[in-house]
């Protein structure tokens, strides 16, 4: 079974491509095959946090017909067990991609045959974004505990919701709702994405249930990364209350990541921070959050398994 985890963050230099690249070495060292794909498109940068400085094949040869399987873009890194789809040497236009482009790109991600793959989401709220984010039932948010960072985080979270009640209704009827939703609750305290959700569920019920249902199916988490000594370590399990509490959407908190001012010679080095600074507070801190996600995908597969083997009994 393939795990795709998405990890993204609404907002710049949290920390994203630093995480996937850890995270990446780290499950290739316990024998997992892993593939790394930068879809940030318009700013790819992973492959020079794992010290690829020139890679010859982008994921820009697939969009642009240049080859003709995803897999073909795929290449090694100094690390065994470890793959990755860059996105250097893009076209410059390739940051916009046309629908029909990413879900090419989208389709292509998801028939590959890994034991995770790692997506490092750009940052912003854009479609494309949110596209990528949507292609699996996993996912992570990267914050920083600055106000700005969270804020995003939550317009991310929030952005993911919305695409999702907006792809279950056809675009007549969600013009519909959105200006009945506009003049029913207009002058209430309820936010607006709620109030779509509470008229969907009253005007389409089957489509409210399968909604209730594919949210709770969602498996989202938060890291929160670059936390300082003064700050509140509680920051981030506060957060997943209240995305709880007004979204309704259960994201787990998967613990705090240290700053650390070595993080930056790691990265000037191109070296893997975990094992270049393994006995760091920050280090410790990584290797737990990578251990929580083998530890996530692991159950994931069991409760497949045991699906299987139901329905063969
Ligand atoms: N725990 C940490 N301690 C100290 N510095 C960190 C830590 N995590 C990341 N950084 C630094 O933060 C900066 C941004 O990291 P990174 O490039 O991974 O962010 P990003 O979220 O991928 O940004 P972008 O959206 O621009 O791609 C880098 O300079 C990196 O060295
Ligand atoms: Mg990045």
């Amino acid at each position: 079974m393939t795990h795709i985890w998405p990890i993204g963050g609404g907002k710049g230099g949290s920390g994203k491509s630093f995480l996937v690249g850890n995270l990446g070495v780290w499950l290739a060292e316990q024998g997992k095959r892993t593939l790394m794909v930068d879809v940030d498109l318009g700013a790819a940068n992973l492959h020079t946090i794992i010290g690829i400085p020139y890679p010859k094949k982008s994921i820009s040869d697939f969009i642009n017909k240049k080859v003709k399987t995803l897999e073909e873009t795929v290449i090694e890194t100094q690390t065994a067990n470890l793959f990755l789809i860059s996105g250097a040497k893009n076209s410059l236009d390739v940051a916009n991609l046309p629908y029909a482009q990413k879900l090419k790109v989208l389709r292509a991600i998801k028939k590959l045959s890994y034991d995770f793959i790692l997506l490092d989401i750009g940052a912003g709220t854009s479609f494309n974004i949110i596209d990528f984010f949507m292609i699996s039932d996993l996912g992570v948010f990267v914050t920083t505990p600055e106000p700005t960072s969270i804020e995003n985080i939550y317009r991310l979270i929030r952005a993911v919701y919305f695409r999702k009640v907006r792809k279950m209704i056809p675009q007549r009827d969600f013009k519909k709702l959105v200006e009945t939703a506009l003049t029913r609750y207009e002058d209430s305290s309820i936010d607006y994405l709620s109030a779509l959700v509470l008229l969907m569920k009253e005007q389409y019920p089957q489509k409210g249930k399968a909604l209730e249902r594919s949210v709770q199916n969602m498996n989202f988490h938060l890291v929160l990364n670059q936390l300082r000594k003064k700050d509140n370590p509680r920051l981030g399990m506060l957060m997943c209350k209240i995305v709880n509490k007004y979204l309704g959407i259960k994201v787990e908190f998967l613990g705090n990541i240290s700053y650390d001012d070595r993080v930056h010679d790691a990265v000037c080095e191109k070296d893997s921070f975990i094992y270049r600074y393994p006995y760091t507070q920050a280090s410790l801190d990584i290797r737990n959050f990578c251990n929580n996600i083998l530890s996530i995908s692991n159950l994931k597969s069991n409760v497949r398994n045991d699906a299987l083997t139901e329905q063969r009994l």
